[in-house]
C-alpha cells in the first residue's frame, strides 16, 4: 500500500522533514498522490506535520488498531506473521477459525475494532465496543493433547505480564482466565479447538481487552472494567497487542520445551482464591470445597471434605464464597 510505504520513509528519517518530492520520487507516484495519501493518513489517526517548504515528519502513530503501527511494533518471530485486522466481524474467532480451515499459518493473527456478536465462555456473549482489543490467534504449536489444554493458562499469564509491564497494574486470575483488577473484569480468554483436536491440533486463542472505551458501554449488570476506567486514558493498542503476543510466543515456547512447572508457578502467584473456600459449578451440581491450586495437569484442584478432586477448565466455573470475584 502506498500510504504504508510513504509512513516507511517518514519512519526511517523521523527526526527530520521529507520532501513531497523525496517521497514521490522514491514512490514513483505524483505529488498530489502524496498529498492525498498523507490526508488519509492523518484520517486513520497518525500524526503528520506538513510544512511547505520542507515536506513532512511522523510525529505519532495511532493509539486505535492500525496494520502498519502494529507491524511496527512487533518483535516476535512466528506470532502476528500474517495479520488480518477488519473495521468489525462477528466474531474473530469465528473468522480465526474459518481461516485456519483455509490453511492458515500458526500464528495468524485476527482483530477487528469491534465485533458485532462477541463471543464468551461457555456461551454467553461478549460485547465489544470500538476501542477494545479483540483479536484472535491461530496456534498450531508441537505439543501433545494434554499439553495443549494448558495453552489458555498460558495466554492469561502472557496478557498479565503485558498489563503488568505496559501500566504496571497488578492483575489477578481467577481460574481458567478470567482477568480481574480490583474485584471488576478487564479481560477474557477463549480458546477454541478446530477439527479433530488430535488429527490438525490448531487452537484459535481468542483474547479480549476491555481497553479504550468507558465502562458504562457495557451492560452494567457485569462485573467489569476498562483500561480507560482505570488510567483515565487510552492505551497503544498496537503496542499493547504486540507486548501480549511477544510473551504469549515466550510462553508457548516454554511448553514445547515442556516447562509448565514454572507456567504453573507463574499462574499460581496471579491466582484468586487460593486457599479460600469456593463453590465449583458444573451444570446444575455445586461441589464446595478449599481452592488448591492447579494440577500438574493444568486442572483445578478442589480440597473437598471426601478427598481432593480436580476438574478441566471446560466444564465447570470457580465462585468464591464470599463474593463473584473473591
Ligand atoms: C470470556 O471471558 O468469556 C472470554 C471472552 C473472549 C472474548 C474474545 S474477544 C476476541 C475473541 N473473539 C470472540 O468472539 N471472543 C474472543
Amino acid at each position: 500500500m502506498v500510504r504504508y510505504d510513504i509512513l516507511d520513509l517518514l519512519a526511517v528519517n523521523s527526526e527530520d522533514f521529507v520532501s513531497g518530492e523525496r517521497i514521490s520520487q522514491q514512490l514513483h507516484v505524483t505529488r498530489a498522490a502524496v498529498w492525498k495519501q498523507i490526508k488519509v493518513l492523518k484520517e486513520e489517526g497518525f500524526e503528520i506535520e506538513g510544512q511547505t517548504k520542507n515536506g513532512y515528519r511522523l510525529i505519532r502513530t495511532p493509539l486505535s488498531l492500525n496494520e502498519w503501527a502494529l507491524k511496527r511494533a512487533l518483535t516476535t518471530t512466528s506470532l502476528g506473521n500474517e495479520i488480518d485486522l477488519e473495521d468489525e466481524l462477528l466474531s474473530t474467532n469465528v473468522r480465526a477459525k474459518e481461516l485456519s480451515r483455509k490453511g492458515g499459518v500458526h500464528g495468524q493473527i485476527v482483530l477487528a475494532k469491534r465485533q458485532s456478536a462477541g463471543r464468551g465462555r461457555l456461551q454467553r456473549q461478549w460485547e465489544s465496543p470500538s476501542g477494545g482489543l479483540w483479536m484472535s490467534v491461530v496456534l498450531k504449536p508441537n505439543l501433545s493433547l494434554a499439553d495443549a489444554s494448558k495453552l489458555t493458562l498460558a495466554a492469561s499469564v502472557a496478557i498479565v505480564d503485558a498489563l503488568e509491564e505496559h501500566f504496571l497494574l497488578r492483575i489477578g486470575i481467577k481460574w481458567p482466565n478470567d482477568l480481574i483488577y480490583k474485584g471488576e473484569k478487564i479481560a477474557g480468554i477463549l480458546g477454541e479447538v478446530v477439527g479433530e483436536w488430535n488429527a490438525i491440533q490448531t487452537l484459535i486463542l481468542g483474547i479480549g481487552i476491555n481497553a479504550n472505551f468507558p465502562r458504562e458501554q457495557l451492560d452494567s449488570a457485569l462485573n467489569a472494567t476498562t483500561l480507560l476506567e482505570i488510567l483515565g486514558h487510552e492505551v497503544d493498542l498496537n503496542v499493547l497487542a504486540a507486548g501480549i503476543l511477544r510473551h504469549l510466543e515466550n510462553q508457548v515456547k516454554a511448553l514445547e520445551n515442556k516447562a509448565f512447572e514454572e507456567l504453573r508457578l507463574n499462574w499460581t502467584q496471579r491466582a484468586l482464591g487460593l486457599g479460600e473456600n469456593v463453590r465449583v459449578l458444573r451444570g446444575e451440581q455445586v461441589f464446595l470445597g478449599v481452592f488448591r491450586g492447579i494440577s500438574v495437569d493444568g486442572e483445578l484442584i478442589l480440597e473437598t471434605e471426601e478427598g481432593e478432586k480436580c476438574f478441566t477448565a471446560g466444564e465447570v466455573q470457580l465462585r468464591s464464597c464470599v463474593g463473584k470475584y473473591f
